[in-house]
């Protein structure tokens, strides 16, 4: 049985939804897919490479299919992976894995589970192997569409392009959140401001995106982009992409974790052209499917 699932990006409060505060996340159009067949041992083939049950090479799928044993045990799958996806570039790459193997070992093994059971499992996969997360990722991947989080209120998003360019520097969401969570423990009273900042942006994007107000929206990526600066996820080269892109009159922020990853920008319809140009960048669609079954053989 083969599945899908989409990748994501953080349009507003990455880190401070760790800490309950808000977060603006939508879908896109970029998918990972799964295929699961039955076998005698386990096998896992991906772009990383071909293992048996592996933690380390393959930590997402190989947790994916021990949390699904947990409710319907197998004697061994084999796996298929391919994904349009960039690893570790903060677009939920790992969560779209994720999501799209439990959902293809679902099929294959008729465990009949519900789009609800599979975030629950993935959101599991994810405290497995990153100790700490907000459950954001597997989420989106899941249920798909744009989203304010942790009220789970779907939003609507006008019609905005949004342009994303990817660093090259890889992103390691486990390492940046305990780095944050570091800082917090140093400085609680000055860094809690920040996510409640954040939040307040997160909370006030919402307006802003269903109208389509780029104006309002180039504000509220520039203030996000300075607090995650602040929180100490940026690198040089993602400030000096930033400032670059300013300078075309593009906004620009981190999506994700940061450390490197992607960067997401918007601004108008001139700016954003040359921005695709000079920078390599792609336009995404906001609102995509979530997880879904797909024709084998795609
Ligand atoms: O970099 P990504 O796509 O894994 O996103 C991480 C988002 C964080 O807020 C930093 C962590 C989380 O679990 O929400």
């Amino acid at each position: 049985m083969k599945a899908s699932a989409p990748a994501k990006i953080i349009l507003f409060g990455e880190h401070a939804v760790v800490y309950k505060r808000h977060a603006v996340v939508t879908a896109i159009n970029l998918r990972c897919y799964a295929e699961a067949k039955k076998s005698s041992k386990i096998k896992i083939i991906s772009p990383l490479g071909t293992t048996g049950l592996d933690f380390e090479v393959h930590p997402y799928v190989s947790y994916a299919i021990k949390r699904f044993s947990e409710i319907k045990p197998i004697n061994g799958v084999e796996i298929r992976i391919e994904s349009e996806i960039p690893i570790a570039s903060g677009l939920g790459s790992s969560a779209a894995v994720t999501v799209a193997v439990l959902k293809a070992l679902d099929g294959e093994f008729e465990a009949g589970l519900s789009d609800e059971d599979i975030f629950e499992l993935a959101r599991k996969v994810e405290l497995d192997v990153q100790g700490i997360g907000s459950g954001t990722d597997p989420f989106i991947a899941t249920f798909g569409g744009a989203w304010l989080i942790p009220d789970r209120k779907p939003i609507k998003i006008g019609n905005i392009k949004l342009l994303v360019i990817n660093t090259g520097e890889s992103s390691i969401t486990a390492e940046m959140v305990k780095k944050v969570a570091e800082l917090r423990e140093r400085h609680p009273e000055v860094i809690d401001r920040i996510f409640d900042a954040i939040d307040a942006i997160a909370l006030k994007s919402v307006d802003a995106l269903k109208r389509g107000d780029i104006t309002t929206l180039s504000e509220l990526f520039f203030l996000n982009q300075c607090m995650l600066k602040a929180l100490g996820v940026s690198t040089s080269k993602i400030d000096e992409l930033v400032d670059r892109l300013a300078e075309l009159g593009i906004s620009a922020k981190i999506t994700g974790a940061g450390g490197g990853g992607c960067v997401i920008g918007i601004g108008d319809d001139e700016s954003i052209e040359k921005a695709m140009k000079d920078f390599d960048g792609f336009l995404v669609e906001a609102g995509a499917e979530g997880v879904r079954f797909e024709e084998e053989g795609v």
